[in-house]
């Protein structure tokens, strides 16, 4: 069915901060935290929730691993408490087994299962997963069907616009995955050939919007509100993701849907961190996390928040503690707000769990 509100005045009037729903998943407010592989840990999605995400999504997850039972794959289906809305990616290239990993993630908790048909990453495409399966809409549609078929809650796909630059593949195949039960399409409008490069064509996002009649979520460079409230009044998007500009910046969230431009102070941002690195270590054990959270020092410090050596250092140093510690020093007023920032949290389960973080995924 064509939306023939796409043009509608309304559209202008969306409150970043106003709810939506997946089928009959409310998602409080109209920004949705990106699924990054060897990002979106637990921590990393609790608090885009803390910062204003509606909705928030884990890396994706292999449908084999899945299948295999393979217990760092099954590792990555655990749930906090304070995470809901979730939804759990997967990619996979067979509908059976994708149906069946669609049930663990049922099973596990996730409120949505999203599916991944936008990896760029050869290691998967070469597989025939991920925005291979833009080229393949009959495969694409019956992988959908399956894990439709499979679980109660809603199913999400998240695409690419084609493989090959200037593909418009995600207008022919999108329609039709809605048709096989998708209730939500992201699409992410680059080439799968592009991988980060150029600009993500939301006019794409429009003509999507314009065929089909669920939700979409618009996915690509939104760093800022005014660039989120544009993407939302041209295209019709039910709602903006947000990827990069989130990382080690938690602040751009609460900026886009609060319109709350503060930066934050030294100290703030030393007591996230710290806290960040705290909730990692309790999730991923402190030997996988010190290596994880390398890429997070400077994606924290950066921005002209600390002097560039600092970062250099806490990279070199062995241990987390040691980085807490040299935090501290370089803020020492960071520790009350730490102190606050932890009494806040919800308490979690204390289990910690030797989760795999892929070396780099995408879509
Ligand atoms: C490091 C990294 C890992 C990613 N991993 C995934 C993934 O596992 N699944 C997925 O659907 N997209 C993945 N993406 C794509 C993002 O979800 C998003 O669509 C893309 O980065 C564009 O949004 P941005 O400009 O806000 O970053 C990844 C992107 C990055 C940068």
């Amino acid at each position: 069915m064509v939306n023939t509100s796409n043009y509608d005045e309304t559209r202008v009037q969306i409150d970043l901060g106003s709810p939506w729903s997946i089928g009959p998943v409310e998602v409080p407010t109209r920004l949705v935290l990106a699924p990054m592989a060897g990002v979106s840990v637990q921590a990393f999605r609790r608090q885009g929730r803390r910062f204003g995400a509606g909705l928030v999504c884990s890396e994706m997850v292999s449908c084999a691993g899945i299948e295999h039972r393979d217990e760092k794959t099954l590792g990555y289906l655990r749930v906090a408490e304070d995470e809901h809305p979730l939804a759990i990616q997967v990619f996979g290239s067979e509908p059976r087994p994708m149906g069946e990993a669609a049930r663990m993630v049922e099973a596990a908790g996730a409120d949505i299962v999203d599916i991944n048909f936008g990896c760029p990453v050869k290691k998967v495409t070469k597989t025939g997963a991920g925005a291979t399966l833009l080229e393949d809409s009959d495969l694409a549609c019956r992988i959908v069907a399956a894990v439709a078929d499979a679980v109660a809650i809603p199913v999400s796909v998240k695409m690419r616009r084609g493989l090959r630059d200037g593909s418009r593949a995600c207008l022919d195949v999108g329609p039709r995955l809605v048709d096989a039960g998708a209730g939500t399409l992201t699409l992410h409008p680059r080439s799968a050939q592009q991988m980060y490069t150029g600009t993500a064509d939301h006019s794409l996002t429009a003509e999507l919007v314009s065929l089909v009649d669920v939700p979409v979520i618009a996915s690509g460079d939104i760093t800022s509100r005014a660039r989120a409230q544009t993407v939302l009044a041209t295209t019709g998007a039910a709602a903006v993701m947000v990827g990069r500009g989130a990382q080690g910046n938690p602040w751009a969230l609460r900026d886009i849907v609060d319109g709350d431009a503060g930066e934050p102070t030294r100290e703030e941002v030393a007591a996230e961190l710290i806290l960040f690195i705290r909730e990692t270590v309790r999730e991923l054990g402190e030997r996988r996390a010190s290596g994880f959270l390398k890429k997070f020092y400077g994606w924290y410090l950066g921005r002209g928040r600390f002097p560039r050596p600092l970062k250099q250092e806490l990279v070199q140093l062995r241990s987390t503690d040691e980085v807490v510690e040299r935090l501290l020093i370089a803020a020492p007023d960071a520790a009350p707000l730490l102190e606050q920032l932890e009494a806040e949290l919800p308490s979690g389960d204390e289990v910690t769990l030797e989760l795999p973080i892929s070396l780099y995924g995408g879509g």
